[in-house]
């Protein structure tokens, strides 16, 4: 049997998700806007224009589009900031056997992220060469919870959307495994996830047993 495992990037893979919330903090303090980490859960998943607009709708502020220009800009350069020294150390826990045991069961695998910066962190982390198929915020028009991410990477690797298995940290991102048909895995808090079908804290609680189970279903 061969499956589809689709990969989110940030919070699943590498431990991301904090240099995204420290950006955005710093362009939500500049403009005065309060953003706590409950409202950083909406912004998981979601492209970076998006996220900014659901920033600026906390706040009530309405700017122009050369003002959103240059927060993208100055929010995207200090994320950049915290990626140049980052290295394999990054990797989430747990993660690397997890990819390793799908190679050699020879399952299919790829990355679904909504980042545009997911190829320089796969390469940085080392983990590149485990992927079959990369799609990224580079390749999708419709972002998380629409499941084009998902359902182009599946059409890659040759598989159809019930074969296909989804790990995904953010809300936006297993509700686009869920309406694509995928199955969902979350990982992170049952009570924020509660939409996916399996969830798991990290990926240290994910056995081989569970991934023999997807596999032969
Ligand atoms: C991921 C993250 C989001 C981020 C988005 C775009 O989905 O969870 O927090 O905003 O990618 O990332 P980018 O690196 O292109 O700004
Ligand atoms: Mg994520």
């Amino acid at each position: 049997n061969t499956k589809a495992f689709i990969f989110d990037l940030d919070g699943v893979i590498v431990d991301t998700a904090k240099y995204h919330y420290l950006a955005w903090l710093k362009i939500a303090n500049e403009l005065g806007i309060e953003f706590t980490l409950e409202h950083n859960e909406l912004l998981k998943g979601v492209s970076r224009v998006r996220s900014l607009d659901i920033i600026l709708e906390l706040g009530k502020v309405e700017a122009s589009q050369e003002d959103k220009n240059k927060w993208l800009f100055e929010k995207n350069e200090s994320y950049l900031s915290y990626l140049v020294d980052m290295d394999d150390s990054e990797i989430l826990p747990g993660v690397l056997p997890i990819l390793k045991y799908l190679k050699e069961q020879n399952q299919l695998i790829a990355l679904g992220s909504a980042s545009k910066n997911a190829r320089p962190i796969l390469e940085k982390t080392g983990t590149l060469d485990y992927f079959n198929a990369i799609v990224d915020g580079n390749d999708v028009s419709n972002a998380k919870p629409d499941p084009e991410v998902f359902l182009i990477a599946a059409k890659l690797l040759g598989t159809t959307p019930e074969d296909s298995i989804v790990f995904e940290d953010s809300v936006a991102g297993v509700q686009a495994a869920n309406i694509g048909g995928m199955t969902s895995v979350g990982i992170g808090e049952e009570s924020t996830l509660n939409e996916a079908k399996y969830i798991f804290k990290d990926f240290t609680h994910i056995d081989k047993n569970f991934i023999d189970e997807l596999i032969k279903k």
